[in-house]
């Protein structure tokens, strides 16, 4: 029988949280190794990820590579007024930073170019659970559900590829998922890719 999704939700949030500081590092190098060569990746100039919170794989190793590419990244930031959606602005070295109401740093707004969640070329969301089938999990706030909507509205329109970073033992056999669940076009974890779409 499948678990719900609290007791599910809680397990693995956990043992993320239980992973040493060496165990983390191990695995940020290699999920950056597995992803650097995917055409992706390669082919993505404007790129949303997160920095890493509760345990998720960290982004580091590839905040590092992007930037020696030239490639343009961007963090979300919680909406100021529709405060369920993202915003995505630019991250640079020199961008200032605050916590937000979780504790999470996001870029402090002030007036920044945003770009529109259709414009980014890919997106490298954070995920409690997913299944390779695409199946995503998050943290229960909806926000990325809500942020790319558009995606499971219009098929057909291109929007950014949307890849869920993990740790290769997030993934479960089978996801509950609701009718609002946005799938992911691929997970990169720290043993492999999953490609779900083409
Ligand atoms: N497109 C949407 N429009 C309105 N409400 C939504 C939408 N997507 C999700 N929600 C609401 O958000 C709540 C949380 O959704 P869900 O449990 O799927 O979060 P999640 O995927 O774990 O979170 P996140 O997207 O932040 O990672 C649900 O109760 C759902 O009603
Ligand atoms: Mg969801």
């Amino acid at each position: 029988m499948m678990q719900d999704r609290k007791t599910l939700r809680r397990q693995i949030r956990l043992r993320r949280r239980s992973l040493t500081a060496r165990q983390q590092r191990h695995a940020a190098q290699s999920l950056c190794r597995n992803l650097r060569s995917h055409l992706w990746f390669r082919q993505a100039q404007h790129i949303a990820l997160y920095l890493p919170n509760d345990g998720e794989i960290d982004t580091s190793p590839l905040i590092k590579l992007c930037r020696s590419l030239g490639k343009q990244l961007y963090l979300p930031v919680l909406h100021p007024i529709r405060h369920n959606r993202l915003w995505f602005t630019p991250y640079d070295t020199d961008t200032p930073m605050r916590r937000n109401c979780y504790r999470i740093l996001e870029p402090v707004l002030q007036g920044q170019p945003r770009r529109p969640a259709h414009a980014l070329d890919l997106v490298l969301m954070p995920l409690v659970a997913f299944s390779a089938d695409g199946g995503r999990m998050g943290m229960g706030g909806g926000y990325y559900d809500r942020s790319f909507a558009f995606k499971l509205r219009a098929k057909a329109l291109k929007g950014p590829r949307l890849i869920g970073l993990a740790h290769d033992f997030q993934r479960q056999p089978q996801l509950p998922l609701e009718p609002w669940d946005v799938p992911l076009d691929g997970v990169a974890t720290d043993s492999r890719i999953y490609r779900i779409s083409c």
